[in-house]
């Protein structure tokens, strides 16, 4: 692969980082994946848009302006031969001598990469996925795409442990999200609900899209948390995010959610989401 190293393009064997970079000491970094279908990228504005908030939340600034971040989203795509998968985006606050202090003249890291990965046909999609529930132990900025990954790391190996495909994060009773997916529930009458935005959850590129979606096809959807027991009881469940679209939830822990097979609105769902976006 060819990656992008700040204003470089290197081999990934030649692309390196300081020991002394705050992304790898303190994850005093942020971050952005993109999917990208057919060679194109897919709901860029949107990620880029988050891109910028999170920055601005680390108090920190794009070391590049925003016509050269696209334009480097579309060379790293070109360079690679990317047809399908994704672009992952990161921005460290770059090397300093290590203090919990941010440094006072920031040197950022801005690294790209690519990843193949089959997104369209996706195995997942005809037997639906299961998840296991675990409590939310991340951090109360959870609308800050930063690196600090362990926990969902640990709750996906835990989950893994256990069976599932993944974890569903449970916090005072409601369910917050995925490990990296934003969690959707449909009722009995057909409603989809998801989780309001708040700190506690990213602000999925991908809901507010299927939010768009439901609404257009007249699937009538509520901003509102719900519990897990309400999500066992649904008649159907999925995630959403850049490399998933939209991916039945079939099994929450151990349950069958409505008859156990992906759901027609999810389906649905996901269909309508790939008509419009890819
Ligand atoms: N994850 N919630 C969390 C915690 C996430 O990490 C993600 C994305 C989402 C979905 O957001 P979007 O629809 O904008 O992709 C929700 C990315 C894909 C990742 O970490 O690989």
């Amino acid at each position: 692969r060819t990656v992008y190293l700040n204003g470089e393009w290197l081999p990934e064997a030649d692309a390196k980082v300081s020991i002394f970079d705050r992304g790898f000491l303190f994850a005093d970094a942020i971050y952005e994946v993109t999917g990208v279908i057919g060679g194109k990228l897919l709901e860029y504005a949107g990620h880029s848009a988050r891109l910028k908030r999170s920055i601005a939340e680390l108090g920190m600034e794009l070391p590049v302006s925003a016509e050269e971040l696209l334009e480097i989203h579309r060379e790293i795509v070109r360079r690679n031969d990317l047809k399908e998968g994704l672009i992952y985006l990161q921005i460290s606050r770059g090397a300093a001598d290590r203090d919990f202090a941010f440094p006072k003249e920031p040197k950022p890291t801005l690294v790209l990469f690519t990843q193949a990965k089959s997104v369209i046909e996706n195995p997942k999609v005809k037997t639906g996925m299961s998840v296991a529930l675990l409590p939310d132990w991340r951090w109360e900025r959870r609308d800050i795409k930063t690196v600090q990954l362990l926990y969902p790391s640990m709750a996906k190996m835990q989950a893994m442990e256990k069976g599932a495909d993944d974890a569903w994060l449970v916090e005072d009773g409601f369910v917050t999200e995925a490990s990296s997916a934003t969690a959707h529930i449909i009722d009995k009458a057909g409603k989809l609900i998801t989780r309001p935005l708040s700190n506690a959850i990213l602000h999925g590129i991908t809901r507010a899209s299927v939010l768009d979606i439901a609404e257009e096809a007249g699937i009538p959807y509520e901003e509102r948390p719900f519990s897990p027991e309400e999500a066992k009881n649904a008649a159907e469940a999925f995630i959403t995010s850049a490399t998933n679209f939209v991916l039945p939830v079939t099994v929450i822990d151990g349950q069958p959610v409505g008859d156990g097979k992906p759901g027609p609105l999810s389906l649905k769902l996901r269909e309508l989401y790939i008509a419009h976006k890819t």
